[in-house]
């Protein structure tokens, strides 16, 4: 079974969960990289409302085909209750390519069960485990063992 695990990440969090991911699980890894510099106080409230208001950001070419994946697990960092308008544009791009999907959103405290429900519903269908990684679980480790559970719950 083929596996690419993608993701954006502005600080490295959704990085970290999606390089413990590919440990666990295989397969490739792949960073959606964005045209921005997302550094400092005005990228941050610019990011913060182009995600609030469901814009795509502009983004690299993806050097793996999600269309020649079994399973394709896509990540994300919780922007404003939504996922990152990197990931939105990603998906956007690739949803009719995807064979399956699943996805992980990292955040703060607050928003990342809608931000997964919203994932889902841009490709049209439910998408199962999904993720939800909090600061607090990355600062106690226990996302170690979250990312451990989603894995065994995929291969089930
Ligand atoms: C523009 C922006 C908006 C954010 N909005 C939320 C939010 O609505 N809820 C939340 O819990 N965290 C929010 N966060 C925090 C990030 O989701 C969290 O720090 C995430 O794990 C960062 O992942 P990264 O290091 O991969 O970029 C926001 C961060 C940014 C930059």
């Amino acid at each position: 079974m083929k596996k690419l695990i993608v993701y954006y990440t502005r600080t490295g969090i959704t990085a970290e969960v999606a390089r413990l991911l590919n440990k666990e699980l295989g397969g490739e890894l792949e960073e959606i990289k964005d045209t921005r510099n997302r550094k400092g106080v005005l990228a941050y409230l610019q990011s913060a409302m182009e995600a609030a208001l469901k814009k795509q950001a502009k983004i690299l070419k993806t050097k793996n085909d999600p269309g020649e994946y079994d399973l394709v697990v896509v990540g994300t960092p919780v922007w404003s209750h939504n996922m990152s308008t990197p990931v939105r544009a990603y998906l956007e791009e690739n949803k009719t390519s995807f064979k399956n999907t699943v996805f992980f959103a990292t955040c703060g405290s607050t928003g990342a069960s809608k931000t997964l429900r919203d994932m889902e519903n841009i490709c049209g269908k439910k998408a199962r485990p999904l993720l939800e990684i909090k600061k607090t679980d990355m600062k106690s480790g226990k996302y170690q063992e979250k990312v451990k559970q989603f894995v065994r719950d995929l291969q089930t």
